[in-house]
């Protein structure tokens, strides 16, 4: 019988290459939106639903940051542990490898770069109501060639569930939340890779199906973002800080500045002569001179910002920005400087890293 505590599975490894440079030196589920890493925001989802126990999936890569920032879970009053993947081989994969640590408990199974509105409270009150082999969280999209596609029937209960469909028959996308009994062990262990070579989650969900086993699913009203790509991470930002941000000012504003609307400004954080029109987060430690922070901007710790107009952009920690007259819908990693030199001259300087994309 079924391990009666309910388990999360986070999954942190695979590669992150459409968020290169970025994923060169963090994982990006450390990404922050709203100065918050996002797999932050998961870990309160789980815990507001009442689980306790959670696993979560690193590669060798990036798993040791994602150690250092989460640690043994106490933070959030759970208990972590980790399974490393060797190799990103897929979802299923990934299930496969955190058998140990799932045992024959039901999980609760989360991507740790998808931010979902609401958190997964109802959805894992469905689960426990209904009893269901899974559960899978499904969205409307526009481009349903790109997903894990699922169909219904007429009782609304899923009847099939495809990866990247080249003639899709549904809209109807797995939104990277699943619920799962121990059965899913059974159907992962009687699938192959797929043509890229991975075991994939969609195809165990369709080997339950086939198996006989009940598979249902949950549209939410709300938003889904999945945080793969720079302007995804963007969205994100504008929707928490939207949803979530409060006015809260604990660093100096001095008085020929103006903050408008709801606007975070932390302890160390010294505005001066300048506007910041919120939504918009700035961390500890900032220096903003002479400048303009327009809606949907978060700034992390100790960034400069001089004689600069920035908006609908993140700032990660230790940058520098001077004399930009508008910057706008772009990602900074960290430590990173961005100025215009004194005299007007059309030569551009560069010092960039790998796999930067930079529009003139
Ligand atoms: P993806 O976004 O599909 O893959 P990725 O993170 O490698 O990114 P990219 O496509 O830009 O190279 O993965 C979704 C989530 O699942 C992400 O949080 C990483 C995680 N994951 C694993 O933990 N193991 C895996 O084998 C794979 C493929 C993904």
């Amino acid at each position: 019988m079924a391990g009666l505590v309910m388990k999360a599975l986070i999954l942190c490894g695979g590669k992150g290459t459409r968020l290169r440079p970025l994923t060169h030196t963090t994982a990006k589920h450390l990404l922050p939106v709203a100065n918050k890493p996002i797999l932050f925001y998961i870990l309160e989802h789980i815990r507001a639903a009442d689980i306790t126990h959670i696993g979560i999936v690193i590669s060798t890569e990036t798993g040791n940051q994602i150690k250092e920032a989460v640690g043994d879970g106490s933070k959030w009053g759970a208990q972590v542990s980790y399974i490393t993947q060797l190799e990103p081989l897929g979802l299923a994969h990934a299930v496969k490898e955190a058998q140990g640590f799932l045992s024959d408990s039901r999980f609760l199974m989360l991507l740790g770069d998808n931010l979902i509105e609401g958190g997964v409270t109802e959805f894992v009150g469905q689960f426990n109501t209904y009893a269901p082999e899974a559960l899978i969280l499904l969205k409307e999209v526009l481009d349903p060639e790109a997903f894990g596609i699922a169909e219904l029937n007429e009782k609304g209960k899923v009847s099939h569930v495809v990866e990247k469909p080249k003639e899709p028959k549904s809209n109807l996308a797995l939104a990277g939340i699943y619920l799962f009994t121990p059965e899913i062990h059974k159907a992962i262990a009687q699938i192959k890779p797929s043509w890229r070579g991975e075991l994939e989650i969609t195809d165990a969900i369709q080997k339950l199906i086939e198996m006989g086993k009940q598979v249902s699913s949950h549209i939410p009203k709300g938003w889904w973002i999945d945080t793969g790509t720079k302007d995804d991470l963007l969205k994100a930002n504008r929707v928490m800080l939207d949803n979530f941000l409060k006015r809260d000012i604990t660093g100096s504003v001095d008085s020929q500045s103006q903050v408008m609307g709801r606007v975070e400004i932390r302890q160390g954080t010294e505005v001066a002569a300048s506007t910041i029109q919120g939504p918009v987060s700035i961390a500890e430690d900032c220096r903003i001179k002479n400048s303009f922070v327009g809606p949907f901007t978060s700034i992390g710790v100790g960034a400069l910002i001089e004689d600069t107009s920035v908006e609908h952009s993140i700032i990660l920690a230790n940058c520098r920005l001077r004399k930009i007259e508008h910057l706008a819908d772009s990602v900074i990693g960290k430590n990173t400087e961005v100025l215009k030199r004194e005299h007007n001259s059309r030569v551009i300087n560069l010092v960039i890293g790998d796999d930067a994309r930079i529009r003139l």
